[in-house]
């Protein structure tokens, strides 16, 4: 196994719109898929799709770690998983603000509106179809991984410009924010 090169925004092979993968069982494929898997975990990120290492095909990697979704109860953590030349289509309107980042964008992150839930279809490497419904984080890495495979980053579906931004400086008006926040509760707390 290796740890992929991963292409960064403004590389031309992010802005394509990947090709079925015409053999999901192929030996090649394979070892692409444990490649990408091992180069999702070293990163580290939760997802990974084929044009980002270079290869414009219809696939992607992700999980849901469970630290990730412990912070929601809806949620249920997923191991390392691929999806090939997957299908996704939303369940309902419902639309869920949440901030989101990306290998090929590296120390940025912005609030992206996404369906809430989804409808999954696809195949494994065994020829096996994978589908199911995706809540909420799980939904939204599914989506972000979807849209690579067209071309799609995920600063095009911001809406909101204000809530996008360096990761260090985010941390810091954060923190700013809530220490401003603890004061005024002290300040409150004396009277
Ligand atoms: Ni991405």
């Amino acid at each position: 196994m290796a740890i992929l090169k991963i292409a960064r925004m403004g590389n031309p092979i992010l802005l394509q719109k990947c090709e079925p993968v015409a053999n999901p069982g192929a030996p090649e494929i394979r070892r692409l898929v444990a490649d990408m898997m091992q180069t999702m975990e070293d990163a580290p990120g939760v997802g990974l799709a084929g044009p980002q290492v270079y290869v414009p095909l219809r696939l992607f990697v992700f999980r849901v770690p469970a630290e990730r979704a412990s912070a929601d109860p809806a949620a249920r953590a997923v191991p390392n998983t691929v999806l090939i030349n997957p299908e996704i289509e939303p369940i309902g309107e419902e639309i869920g603000l949440n901030w989101e980042g990306c290998l090929s964008i590296p120390e940025m992150r912005a609030v992206v509106p996404r369906a809430l839930r989804i409808r999954y279809r696809g195949v494994d490497c065994d020829g096996n179809v994978i589908e199911g419904e995706a809540h909420r984080f799980h939904a939204r890495i599914m989506q972000h991984e979807n849209d690579h495979l067209n071309g799609i980053l995920y600063p095009m579906r911001v809406t909101d410009f204000r809530y996008f931004g360096f990761n260090a400086e985010l941390d810091r008006a954060a923190e700013e924010q809530r220490r401003q926040q603890q004061e005024q509760q002290q300040q409150a707390d004396g009277q």
